[in-house]
């Protein structure tokens, strides 16, 4: 009897020991089947109890009872300890923070060509002191033609090269003259008298956007995109005008380049010229690098340089437009107009200009 006791006794502080060593409640679960499983000792003493002498029947069932809810106790009391900890450590684990930027999307597409190099030219000439401005692309001849000093027979003037609109309803503003006088702006160039009207000196502004002519070949789109540049004040020279466009061709084309100015004919500028950046393919060499014997550059045909815009002083006829908005006589200054799509060709060797408007995947995902 006393021997029953004594293994009751010794399961029950065996259990216990361990349900108080155990590290977790995978652990206790582990120990309530070992203990008090179907198969453990101490169920199977409690069972045997019916077939133990009358006599000792109170004294072992009472002692195993105790035993088995002692040991239950211990261990739900262990499991609820141990379980609160558990979720605290799994909540701390896998906490999510919501003030994170969720994983940023891949973007679906990019910036056309055109648009990048917009932007870069105007970076270039914001940081020079420019401001960027933006005019009509319907334009009344006045500002497009007239106040550029375009004489009325000027060739661009014709209706086989310009763009003429007509208001739908027939009728249009009297102040720049008949309806017949509005066109999709040929340049941009028609900004500088725009801008000048609507602020005095010193104005040094650049003008991006679209232009209009008819046109339609493998080199020419009806419509396509310059950048007018205007800086007008009372000291503005020649050597400004290459000082700028040099540190512009500079930033786009690259540190080592040169500029040079040409002499050429424009009827708002006087003396006009075009200019030239050394070529960057052969570094104005008109020879490819290398080659034996020597290849003409394909890129300037040899020659060593791209012609990149036209420019010059600005007309004092053209001033003579805005004499009244402070371009009196010591106003003077220099202008510039150069197209987007050449810039970006040149600088890509972007071969063929309908490859910017074809919306081709394969050609608009080269870039950016
Ligand atoms: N407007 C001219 C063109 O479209 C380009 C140009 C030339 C603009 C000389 C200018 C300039 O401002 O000074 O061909």
């Amino acid at each position: 009897m006393s021997d029953v006791l004594n293994r009751i006794e010794e399961l029950r502080a065996t259990a216990l020991q361990q349900v108080q060593a155990a590290a977790d409640t995978a652990a206790l679960e582990e120990l309530r089947v070992r203990h008090l499983g179907r198969k453990a000792e101490l169920p199977n003493l409690l069972r045997g109890v019916a077939d133990l002498p009358p006599d000792q029947r109170g004294a072992v069932g009472k002692a195993a009872n105790q035993a088995r809810q002692a040991v239950e106790a211990l261990i739900d009391e262990r499991t609820s300890a141990l379980a609160a900890g558990e979720l605290d450590a799994r909540l701390a684990a896998d906490a999510v923070d919501l003030t994170l930027p969720g994983t940023p999307p891949r973007p679906v597409g990019r910036l056309h060509l055109l648009t990048q190099t917009r932007r870069e030219i105007e970076d270039v000439f914001l940081g020079l002191g420019f401001r960027v401005a933006e005019g009509p692309e319907v334009e009344w001849v006045h500002y497009n033609f007239d106040a550029l000093n375009h004489a009325p027979a000027h060739p661009a003037r014709g209706r086989s090269d310009t763009f003429y609109v007509r208001p739908t309803d027939g009728t249009a503003p009297p102040e720049h003259g008949s309806p017949d006088e509005i066109v999709l702006r040929t340049h941009t160039s028609p900004m500088q008298v725009r801008s000048m009207e609507a602020q005095g000196p010193p104005i040094a502004i650049i003008v991006p956007g679209r232009v209009y002519r008819r046109d339609s070949d493998a080199t020419h789109t009806p419509q396509f995109h310059q950048v007018e540049g205007l800086w007008v004040d009372e000291d503005i020279t020649l050597a400004d005008l290459k000082g700028v466009l040099l540190a512009f061709a500079r930033a786009i084309f690259g540190p080592d380049r040169d500029v040079r100015l040409r002499p050429h004919f424009f009827p708002f500028t006087e003396p006009s010229v075009e200019v030239d950046v050394s070529c960057f393919q052969c570094a104005g060499s008109g020879e490819l690098r290398g080659t034996k014997p020597p290849q003409r550059c394909n890129l300037c045909k040899g020659t060593g340089w791209l012609e990149i815009l036209g420019s010059g002083m600005v007309d004092p006829d053209v001033l003579g437009y805005v004499r009244e908005f402070g371009y009196g006589d010591g106003a003077q200054g220099f202008a510039f107009g150069m197209g987007i799509e050449r810039i970006a060709m040149l600088k890509h060797g972007v071969p063929d200009l309908r490859l910017y408007y074809d919306n081709d995947l394969r050609f608009l995902e080269q870039f950016g």
